[in-house]
């Protein structure tokens, strides 16, 4: 990919938005029933009742910057991006390693051998939220007088972990990169972002010594309904001044509706909500087909309905045709890997992505719902390009993240019991200084960065797995990226 120019004098940039994806998960995972069996509750209880298959985790190898660090080198490296090209990074986490160090300023290791010590932007922090408010600082700084003409760069990544207990399966970890300029097959829509914030202690994290959340689980699945019903409000009145909204329902004006994923049948409820909003709002006659039999629910307030279950079953039952075709296919990573927390919402754009044919991709209208607890929410709408010509950033941007599939099959399966020690070494070891971890670095992806030693002062050092395996002549495969 070549820089970019700025052209003066000319107003906004046009098309603002994605210009290529990369995400990164661990190379492990434990498997949703057997988790089941291990922790003793009814079979089914993660896999139908939460509609979750696998969950990625992190040995003591991998932390916050780790992840990132491997996720940025593969999106510089399969894009063919000069260091020098990037004016703005920053990154989205909730997972804290350190209270004043950035893990942007991590990255910054990257760029060393560019002699790129330019680059704006910092770290984000609100529970899985953060990766989107840097997003939308990227978009903005490229649409603003402060933009020099590079891209921008964002960074969602987090190590999501719980204690034993219920809320243990909707863990996960993963990190994403998404690059960010003008004309761009994935296009922001402009004044289409609706957002609700609220001061809430569903899900928080004040526990300095501990990686582990205090967490309001039913509190949290409210704030995370309440939030959708308030972005709806929004974001549909900004639709239509837009002129996108053409058709009364909400459902019918994207072909794609992409939810951050704390565990998938949540995102198939928020389906049945989205539909429960446009029943409450639209009672058009042109409408009433799709809505046969739930006419006894016309005058139901929506504060009071998110736990009937009477509601929620006659919604999630009109809505399966449209969760079936607009959302499931974008639930891959989310079922695959797990809550990633900031990258969530992300991966279910890269689910999408790949899930069909690019030629059912092009032209599609999608809407992204980012949720953060504590609370800070975002209801967006992003299009993507019909042009498909066979060099277009389009077809190169799928082309990059098409190996994500094969990832997925190449992890190593771990038995819960060994799930559990790991994570009662993370316990006994986070914050711990001087730390040399223990975890093996075999099974990590070619090209992932792990922490290699913590020093008595906390320094963190790290090394990369190499790309290719070494060579006979003697080439240790280190790629040169950064040391
Ligand atoms: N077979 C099929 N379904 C089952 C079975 C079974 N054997 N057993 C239970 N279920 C169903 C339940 O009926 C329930 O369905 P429902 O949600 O439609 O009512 C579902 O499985 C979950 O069971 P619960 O008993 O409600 O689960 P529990 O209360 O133990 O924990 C929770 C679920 C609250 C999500 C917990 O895992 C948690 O706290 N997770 C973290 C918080 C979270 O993810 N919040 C979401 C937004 S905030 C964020 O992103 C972090």
């Amino acid at each position: 990919m070549s820089g970019l120019r700025k052209e003066e004098n000319q107003g906004w940039p046009n098309n603002v938005g994605i210009l290529a994806l990369e995400v990164y998960f661990p190379s492990q995972y434990v498997d949703q029933s057997e988790l089941e069996e291990f922790d003793s509750v009814s079979k089914g209880k993660y896999t139908i009742g939460l509609g979750q298959d696998k969950m990625g985790f992190c040995s003591d190898r991998e932390d916050i910057n780790s992840l990132c660090l491997t996720v940025v080198q593969r999106l510089m490296e399969k894009n063919n991006i000069d260091y020098t090209n990037i004016g703005r990074l920053e990154v989205g986490t909730e997972t804290i390693i350190d209270k004043s160090k950035s893990v942007k300023t991590v990255l910054m290791q990257l760029f060393e051998k560019s002699g790129n010590t330019c680059i704006e932007g910092i770290d984000t922090t609100n529970a899985c939220f953060g990766g989107t408010a840097a997003l939308f600082n990227a978009v903005n700084w490229v649409e603003s007088s402060s933009w020099d003409g590079r891209y921008a760069l964002v960074v969602a990544g987090d190590i999501a972990v719980y204690a034993t207990g219920n809320a243990r399966c909707t863990g996960g970890a993963g990190a994403i990169a998404i690059l960010i300029g003008p004309q761009a097959p994935i296009v922001f829509d402009r004044g289409c972002r609706a957002t609700h914030m609220q001061h809430v202690y569903d899900f928080y994290k004040p526990n300095m010594e501990s990686e582990y959340p205090v967490v309001d689980g039913k509190l949290s699945i409210q704030c995370y309904l309440h939030a959708l019903d308030k972005c709806y409000d929004r974001l549909t009145q900004q639709l239509q001044t837009a002129g996108i909204m053409t058709s009364p329902r909400l459902l019918d004006n994207a072909d794609a509706f992409i939810f951050h994923s704390p565990y998938c049948k949540l995102v198939q409820k928020s389906v049945a909500r989205l539909m429960l909003n446009d029943f409450l709002r639209h009672p058009g006659s042109n409408c009433t087909d799709s809505y046969n039999g739930l006419e006894t629910f016309r005058g139901v307030k929506l504060e009071d309905t998110y736990f009937n279950k009477e509601i929620e079953t006659a919604f999630m039952t009109a809505s399966k045709p449209v969760f079936t075709q607009k959302t499931k296919p974008s639930l891959l990573l989310a079922n695959q890997v797990g809550n990633m927390y900031t990258p969530s919402v992300y991966g279910g754009l890269v689910s999408f992505l790949i899930s069909r044919p690019i030629q059912e991709i092009a032209g599609c209208r999608c809407v992204l719902f980012s949720y953060g607890s504590g609370l800070a929410s975002a209801l967006y709408s992003l299009r993507i390009t019909d042009d498909l010509s066979p060099l277009s950033s389009l077809t190169r941007l799928v082309k990059n993240i098409s190996d994500v599939k094969s990832c997925l099959d190449r992890r190593k399966k771990v038995s819960p019991k060994d799930f559990d020690a790991l994570m009662k070494l993370r316990e006994q070891t986070h914050h711990k200084a001087p730390y040399s971890p223990v975890g093996d670095t075999d099974s990590l992806f070619p090209g992932t960065w792990y922490l290699m030693s913590v020093d008595e002062k906390f320094r963190r050092q790290y090394d990369r797995k190499p790309l290719h395996p070494p060579t006979e002549a003697g080439d240790n495969g280190v790629d040169s990226g950064a040391s």
